[in-house]
């Protein structure tokens, strides 16, 4: 067939049932992304003869004759791999307002902003429900779409100001690579299958019906794995994590989990070969209860107990605490299981290099960790192997684990070709990780003026299958949460258990969502028994500078207060809530407010690493080179500042190559908040030691004293003249990081909402954000993560949850019905910086990553219980919890939630 594709024609010849997206892909057009292949989230949109359509949705033959725009020809023609600049008018918006963060959603989203008519444009709400973010919150598009730019200019200082991100102009044209947008030819395709069992041993697996398929090269059981144990959670230290799980192994300890892998020339043969597969299983009985998992007949998911980790502490004496408070608070929250849900799924494409190295792409938070577990997986020294991103399509901890690498480098190893494997969205929901569902039970003792004189914790955590991130997750869900206040008496009862579960792991906030969310509901009401109000219980309360950081036992003994912003964060969000009362409720809902604190210590303990290159490059320009992986947490974005702020340059003179294990010695990822306060901590630290030899260069040159030598954009200037810097090229320096000392950021969430009581459901009236993330390098980016975060916590706090059926298997398995928010479910969200300077962090900086995601269930609760006098004890805060929480307060007197007036 002959179609127009960007202005030129283009024949293919499409496979029976292929959709347009594949068609376009593989002529190269990689701007149309892969986020669910289901007509859910709008990455793939593209125009059709000028209207927007989802090209996943479109047999590829329906396309015969037609013209078709992708992203890379929205400003005119164009052939495949030629360089774009974003002329078109909603490229150009997007960059300005920085309508992204990751920017995987954005080729499909500019796509369908740029057929929108004017009436549209008033309701994006609608217009935009075919396309998902999910890491911006859509402030920032809607700013976009708007015509406000958010973005600045330099003007000498570069930190501080809003300037763009390095890769702008590629993400709005889809010319930026991320993991698969690079030639697939001669590839082979792996596909897994995956256990029908909770719980099962295999017995034996027929592979000669797979191995007959036409275009199988390779069957992989576990009899070609090797034995050697792994955790697929990756941290500095790799004793962090239990090694309690095999590339492919024999027994079975959750639906979903693989069986055997098949490799093949094409995808269609690998899944054919996938379903030749004759397993035969000894099912085995399944736990699926993790209130049962530690009862002595409960099913063993590893070894002799279901106990994956324990915190247990005291500090203070917690019942004589009790036995002083006027007011005892008792009572127990839980957390649901929900996914990161970033528009990338997982995956890998690995192969031989020329030298024979194993080269893996992968899309992943973590390279280096990811190099050195598959070194000792498959005894390879360091420099047998490369791992190295492109851009990565949004992670949130869930690409702190290796997921896809262990597998692809086997087949590659087995088969000697190259090999992809991208999993797909069904996959992603039922066979990666979760944030770990929680039980939390809290007791707080309190004074009639609000003085808290007891707080515990006991908490019931939900590992599932496998122990990655288990016990760091419990040991930090415990702590920031109870060192934040400066109560006397603390207590903490923690397990972590294993059930045949999917496995839970890293998520943002790292277990402190889950905690936050269980004590900050439950101060919210030992405020409201008192008559107290909640901002003021949290200052009467609140650990402050000078105090001990103490959570159930001494804290990590280097965190330390770098700077303290809390008591402005409260005080910001209590002026912005009552400055704005929202829009006037309809008759009949309820409106209430709410707020909700959290603290974190940035930056993971035990080891956090980053190292970085700065060099002046013969053309005058810089070149920095670092180990971090940019996923939309702007790590790029913020080091290109440090390096121009510390060489006085434009930041576009400063060229990035990142995440790659060739490019520095080491990097231990980006996760725990780390990407601007230790990678940036590293650049910073370079491209000083690089200004110094650049000034020593020109002092040598010129018989003066470096300190007479002043860098300029482009020149050093010296008492004896100005000095091109290509002159005084080539020079390199370095700079490291450990992330020691931590210091600790702050975060406030207000909400005033309606709630509906009698159909449960909730409008956000009212958003506002304060946070305490010290020399803000870039408001812009920083504001988007918090506009982020907050969204994100909000689909974890009213509707996401990965439901199991009876069998312990994943049901919600497709956007459609894993519901994370779109353009018009989430409110803007007012973003308040408290002003603080860090004695800890680059250039006064803190990190704002995780952190804005944690106060978000706790304070939207408490709006609802202002609102309605029900206390909602279970995130998601679905209509009908609603519902039947506001008639249960009804029936003990709280409020009567149909007749009263609406406030
Ligand atoms: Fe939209 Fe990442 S920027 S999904």
């Amino acid at each position: 067939m002959r179609l127009t594709v960007n202005g030129h024609a283009h024949d293919a010849d499409p496979r029976p049932g292929q959709c347009l997206r594949t068609v376009l892909r593989e002529a190269g057009w990689f701007g149309v992304k892969k986020g669910c292949d289901a007509g859910d989230c709008g990455a793939c949109t593209v125009h059709l003869d000028g209207e927007p359509v989802h090209s996943c949705l479109v047999p590829a033959f329906r396309a015969e004759g037609t013209e078709v725009t992708t992203i890379e020809g929205l400003s005119g023609p164009c052939r495949p791999g030629e360089a774009r600049e974003p002329t078109h008018p909603v490229q150009a918006a997007f960059v300005a307002a920085q309508g992204f963060q990751c920017g995987f959603c954005t080729p499909g989203m500019v796509m369908t902003a740029a057929a929108l008519d004017q009436g549209r444009r008033q309701d994006l709400g609608d217009a935009l429900k075919g396309n998902l973010c999910r890491c911006t919150g859509y402030g920032a598009i809607r700013d976009a779409i708007a015509g406000i730019a958010r973005v600045e200019a330099p003007e000498g200082a570069c930190v501080g100001r809003s300037v763009p991100a390095p890769a702008a102009p590629l993400v709005v044209t889809g010319t930026a690579r991320f993991t698969f947008d690079i030639p697939e030819a001669g590839m082979l395709h792996l596909k897994v299958l995956r256990s029908p069992h909770a719980h099962a041993r295999i017995v034996a697996i027929d592979t000669g019906p797979a191995r007959a398929v036409p275009g199988v090269v390779a069957v992989l059981t576990h009899e070609d794995a090797p034995p050697r144990r792994f955790s697929t959670g990756r941290h500095e230290d790799p004793r962090d994590d239990a090694a309690d799980t095999l590339v492919l192994d024999p027994v079975l300890r959750f639906a979903g989990q693989r069986v055997a892998a098949v490799v093949a020339e094409t995808e269609a043969a690998a899944e054919a070969g996938c379903r030749a597969l004759r397993v035969t299983y000894e099912v085995l009985p399944a736990l699926l209860d993790p209130a049962r998992a530690l009862d002595p007949d409960a099913p063993r998911v590893h070894g002799e107990t279901n106990l994956a980790a324990e915190v247990r502490g005291e500090v203070g004496d917690v019942a004589a605490g009790i036995a002083e408070a006027d007011l005892v608070y008792e009572e127990t929250f839980t957390s649901q299981r929900v996914q990161h849900a970033h528009l990338e799924t997982h995956g890998c494409a690995g192969w031989r290099d020329a030298d024979g190295r194993l080269t893996l792409r992968t899309s992943t938070q973590v390279p280096f960790l990811t190099r050195d577990a598959l070194c000792a997986l498959y005894d390879l020294p360091r420099e047998e192997i490369r791992v190295l991103c492109g851009r990565v399509g949004g992670g949130f901890g869930g690409k702190q684990e290796m997921l896809t690498e262990d597998l692809v480098a086997l087949a590659v190893l087995k088969t000697g070709r190259p090999v992809k494997w991208e999993l797909t969205r069904q996959e992603q929901f039922a066979a990666t990780t979760t944030r770990h569902p929680m039980r939390v039970r809290v007791t707080v003792g309190a004074k009639r003026d609000g003085r808290i004189t007891a707080l515990g914790l006991d908490v019931l955590s939900d590992t599932g299958a496998y122990g990655n991130h288990a016990g760091g997750v419990l040991h930090h869900g415990c702590n920031e949460v109870l060192a934040a206040y400066s109560c006397p008496n603390k207590r903490v009862a923690g397990r972590a258990v294993h059930t045949h579960t999917p496995p839970a792991g890293a998520f943002r906030g790292y277990g402190l969502s889950q905690t936050i969310f269980a004590l900050e509901s439950a101060l919210d009401e030992v405020a409201r028994r008192l008559g107290v109000d909640p901002f003021a219980l949290r200052r009467i309360n609140a650990v402050r500078p000078g105090e001990p950081l103490v959570a159930h036992s001494l804290h990590p003994h280097d965190v330390v207060f770098g700077s303290y912003g809390l008591d402005q964060c409260l005080d910001l969000a209590q002026a912005a809530l009552a400055e704005d009362p929202g829009p006037a409720p309809e008759l009949g809902w309820h409106v209430g407010t709410g707020m909700a604190m959290a603290m974190l210590d940035t930056i993971p303990p035990r080891g956090h690493h980053a190292e970085a290159f700065a060099a002046l490059l013969p053309d005058g320009t810089y070149r920095l080179r670092t180990g971090t992986a940019e996923f939309g947490n702007g790590s790029q974005t913020v080091h290109r500042q440090f390096a121009a702020q510390a060489l006085q340059a434009d930041p576009a003179r400063v060229r990035i190559e990142a995440a790659d294990t060739d490019a520095v010695g080491h990097d231990t990822g980006a996760y725990g908040s780390t990407g601007t306060v230790v990678a940036g901590q590293a650049v910073h630290r370079a491209a000083l030691a690089l200004a110094e030899a650049i000034r020593a260069r020109a002092a040598e040159r010129t018989g003066v004293t470096p300190e007479a030598c002043r860098l300029a954009d482009g020149t050093v200037e010296t008492p004896k003249g100005v000095i091109p810097l290509n002159d005084l090229a080539p020079l390199e320096a370095s700079g490291r990081s450990n992330g020691s000392p931590r210091s600790v950021a702050f975060n406030v969430q207000a909400f005033r909402v309606a709630v509906h009581p009698v159909s449960g459901a909730v409008r956000i009236l009212t958003s506002v954000h304060a946070a305490d993330a010290g020399v803000v390098i870039n408001p812009m980016q920083c504001r988007g993560q918090v506009e982020g975060g907050v969204a994100q916590a909000l689909g974890a706090a009213l509707y996401e949850e990965v439901a199991l059926d009876g069998e312990g298997a994943v049901a919600t398995r497709t956007f459609r019905n894993y519901h994370i928010p779109a353009c018009g479910d989430v409110p803007d969200t007012r973003v308040l910086f408290a002003e603080t300077d860090d004695a800890v962090g680059p250039l006064g900086a803190k990190s704002m990553s995780e952190s804005p995601f944690n106060p978000v269930a706790a304070a939207l609760g408490n709006a609802i219980r202002d609102a309605t006098g029900a206390r909602l004890t279970a995130t998601p805060f679905a209509p009908d919890r609603i519902f039947r929480a506001v008639a249960a307060a009804c029936d003990l007197g709280e409020r009567h939630p149909v007749s009263d007036q609406a406030r």
